[in-house]
Formats: C-alpha cells, sequence, structure tokens
C-alpha cells in the first residue's frame, strides 16, 4: 500500500494546522491548503518537519478550486479535509442580521466544501482510503439548538450536513465515505481562549473516527470522542 495522501483546507493556523501537525507527523504526505501561503508562518513551521505541499487555496473561488485540482493532477487523495470555515464577522441576532455576511457564510462553509469535494472526487476515489471528511459543528444540531441565535453559523453548518448526506448517497457507488466531524470547542481563533480543548487534542479524536469511518459509516455525524452526534 502507498502513503497516505490527506488534503486540508484552511491548513494554516488553528483545527486545520493541528490536522497538517497530526497526519505529517503519523508520516503521510500533506496538501495543505490556505488564502495567504505567504503569511502562513505556523504551517511553514509544520511544513518543514514533514513531507507537507503547500497550496493556494480560497474555497470560495472556483479558479483557486480548478488550480488546487490542476495542481493535485492524477495524485490519489485518501482522505480529503473539508476544515476551512468560519463564523462570520455581523451580527446575526433576530433583528439584527448582516444578510451580505451570512451569504459569505453559506459561500465559505456549505459551497466552499461542496465545490472542493466536487473538484477532488476523482481523486479521492482513486485512493486506498476514500474518505471525505467535513468539519462540522454541534451548533449545526437541530436537535441539541437550545440557545438560539447564530442564524449564519448554525444555518451554514446545517446545510453542510446535509450536503455530507447527499454527498455520502451520490458517492457510494465510488467507494467514497463521507462524513461530518463535531470538533468540540476548541482554542483558536474562532473558539477563543476560553474552550475546551486544545487543537491537537480535538484532531486526535478527530483522526481515530476518520480512520475507522469506511463505507460503513458513510453519511453520518460524529463527535470527535467517537459517538454519533444527534442531527
Ligand atoms: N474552534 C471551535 O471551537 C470550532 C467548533 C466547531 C466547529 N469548528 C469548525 O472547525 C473549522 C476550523 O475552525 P478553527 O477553529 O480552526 O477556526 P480558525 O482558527 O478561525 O481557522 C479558520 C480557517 O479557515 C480558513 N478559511 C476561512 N475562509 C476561507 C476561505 N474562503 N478559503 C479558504 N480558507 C478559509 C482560515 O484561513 P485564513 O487564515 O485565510 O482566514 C483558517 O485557516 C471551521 O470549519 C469551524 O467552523 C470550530
Amino acid at each position: 500500500m502507498s502513503k497516505t495522501t490527506v488534503l486540508v483546507t484552511g491548513a494554516n493556523r488553528g483545527i486545520g494546522v493541528a490536522f497538517v501537525r497530526h497526519y505529517a507527523g503519523a508520516g503521510c504526505r500533506v496538501h495543505a491548503c490556505c488564502r495567504a501561503p505567504e503569511h502562513a508562518s505556523a504551517l511553514r513551521d509544520t511544513a518543514m518537519t514533514g513531507d507537507v505541499v503547500v497550496h493556494p487555496l480560497d474555497v470560495t473561488d472556483m479558479t483557486s478550486i480548478h488550480d488546487l485540482a490542476a495542481a493535485i493532477d492524477d495524485e490519489p487523495v485518501d482522505i480529503l479535509i473539508n476544515n476551512a470555515g468560519i463564523g462570520g464577522a455581523g451580527p446575526q441576532r433576530f433583528g439584527h442580521t448582516d444578510y451580505d455576511d451570512w451569504e459569505l457564510v453559506l459561500r465559505t462553509n456549505v459551497i466552499g466544501p461542496y465545490r472542493v469535494a466536487e473538484a477532488l472526487a476523482d481523486r479521492v476515489a482513486a485512493s486506498d482510503m476514500k474518505r471525505i471528511a467535513n468539519i462540522s459543528s454541534g451548533m449545526a444540531s437541530l436537535a441539541d439548538n437550545r440557545s438560539g441565535g447564530s442564524y449564519a453559523y448554525r444555518s451554514s453548518k446545517a446545510a453542510l450536513n446535509m450536503v455530507v448526506v447527499n454527498l455520502a448517497r451520490d458517492l457510494a457507488e465510488r467507494g467514497i465515505s463521507v462524513i461530518a466531524l463535531c470538533p468540540g470547542w476548541v482554542i483558536t481563533d474562532m473558539g477563543g481562549p476560553g474552550a475546551e480543548l486544545t487543537a491537537d487534542e480535538s484532531v486526535a479524536g478527530m483522526s481515530r473516527v476518520i480512520a475507522g469511518a469506511d463505507l460503513a459509516h458513510s453519511g453520518r455525524f460524529y463527535h470527535h470522542e467517537g459517538h454519533l452526534f444527534p442531527w
């Protein structure tokens, strides 16, 4: 079996760079994608220690996604990790909503992962493992929503979960497993300093889930500790 190849979006900081650290440390080949490689100092430090190739990628830009697919060429991608995401910069309370910002959140968190999956599905299908893991959120859960608010972010991650289930159905015949993951509340720029988990702790759990997420587990929403998360 050849070396496992992993592709991570939003790889320059937070959970994304922790995924790069994890898989590069495990001896995998990693395609680390970020909007501005020239400013990705944490990623550069990680990249020096392993088989890491850095690519520019803005998941809201179709040309950028096509350029990435062209750069990957015919190399198989065992694990595609759609990690890039935004919480939204504008207000998301009822009666106080920034609609332009909401649209950007949907383009980034829903359409972005879908476009990346569409552009790279052939590469994933050509690999040994054939996994697409999408970083969702507990805030996607309809069943677990007890506080309201966060309209843009919640709706984007709930929509991403539907994309995951759809992709799982559509890509099953090509042997590709597609899952959604809740990373927990993680100390990053998005999660803030008061969060519960380090990015490395979250990624240690999520990578175990991804390793076990074969076709029989496709179309599911997993907590980083391995149990199913309620839709
Ligand atoms: N932290 C948490 O507690 C938590 C909880 C639940 C879910 N999540 C999810 O986990 C994922 C990673 O979050 P994080 O906490 O690591 O957040 P983060 O520290 O804010 O990092 C977000 C990453 O996404 C990238 N990104 C944003 N827009 C992009 C675009 N258009 N194209 C390409 N990359 C883009 C950012 O790149 P730039 O540096 O260029 O902005 C950055 O690398 C997200 O999907 C998030 O929703 C996080």
